[in-house]
């Protein structure tokens, strides 16, 4: 039976994911485990074992993996993009650091899985931006997107070189209720909701016409777990495949809401967030992962703005 263990567990991933993987695993077998033990979503306090750690720390963290005879580890710490560029060595040490421990633990005691979650953040302003291919020219701009890129090489190298299973995602902009994002650039399709529904007002750090690839999370689970699921012998891509699912600007998602919410008003103060974001795509060219694991997302804009704006004001009710 697979044990698995979720790295930053309180996270915006790590509290959607966590749920879900207990429903297929059990709740016995999904170890929850965060830097922070509040707050945590009552789904996540109570579901099943949950352990602090501080992913910097290794010996805790193999004490951890001895006990509960961890199989699989999904490792979702990470300092964000704007964050990142606040402090960049703090950011590359916490992202690069971490990701160490977890593949040296899984070379180690030959863990049967690791994903590592890589972004969009990974290219750079010289990458194609429209339907932005697998292979393509990726040179970040970014200590976020430069830690995304070294980890991807990383992981890849640990599958070649000790056979690590490692598999990971270039994660757009992923946008959810229970949790919200912290310290990064595509976090304003979040923030806009619960804005529009507390104030009717927001100020955009984005450009009205600024167009970046984003997903809703229930999306990004069921791919999530899809990806880990396949058989090793469907998978081309060791360090992190693209997936697309919706592409729109801030303009774009303002008039959604604005159709479902009349007197919401928009203002766009653009700050150094707009610098980071110029230097992504667009949109994004998922073929191999449709193809080889089946990707298919299944919400559109509306649907996502529809489920957005109900939950968010159950929440906030
Ligand atoms: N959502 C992340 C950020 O904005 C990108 O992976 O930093």
């Amino acid at each position: 039976m697979d044990k698995i263990l979720i790295i930053g567990c309180a996270g915006q991933i790590g509290s959607e994911l966590v749920p879900a993987l207990r429903k297929i695993y059990g709740n016995d077998n999904v170890i929850g485990s965060d830097i922070k033990t509040s707050p945590m979503t009552e789904e996540l306090a109570k579901g099943g074992p949950f352990e602090p750690l501080d992913v910097l720390n290794a010996a805790r963290l193999g004490e951890i993996v001895t006990k509960y005879r961890v199989t699989q580890i999904y490792h979702l710490v990470a300092v964000l993009s704007a964050l990142s560029e606040k402090d960049p060595r703090r950011a590359w040490q916490i992202n690069m650091d971490s990701l160490f421990n977890v593949l040296e633990l899984a070379r180690e005691k030959k863990l049967s899985k690791i994903f590592w979650p890589s972004s969009i953040g990974a290219f750079g302003p010289t990458t194609p931006r429209i339907a932005t291919p697998q292979m393509t020219v990726m040179e970040p701009n970014t200590v976020y997107g430069i830690s995304k890129l070294a980890g991807e090489r990383w992981v890849e190298y640990y599958w070649n070189k000790y056979s690590v299973d490692t598999r990971g995602i270039r994660y757009p902009g992923l946008i959810s209720y229970k949790t919200e994002p912290g310290g990064g650039t595509t976090d304003y399709a979040v923030d806009i909701f619960f804005e529009a529904i507390k104030s009717g007002h927001y100020k955009c750090f984005l450009k009205e016409d600024t167009h970046l690839p984003m997903m809703f999370m229930d999306d990004a689970i069921t791919g999530t777990i899809q990806l880990m699921e396949t058989g090793n012998e469907k998978l081309s891509i060791r360090s992190a495949y693209n997936l697309n699912s919706l592409s729109f600007s801030p303009s774009e998602l303002y008039e959604k809401i604005k159709k479902r919410i009349p007197h919401f008003r928009i203002e766009y103060k653009p700050d150094f967030r707009q610098g980071i974001a110029d230097s992504w795509p667009a949109s994004i060219d998922d073929s191999i992962a449709r193809k080889e694991w089946g990707w298919k997302p299944a919400y559109d804009l509306d649907k996502m703005v529809d489920i957005m704006l109900s939950e968010i004001k159950k929440k906030l009710a």
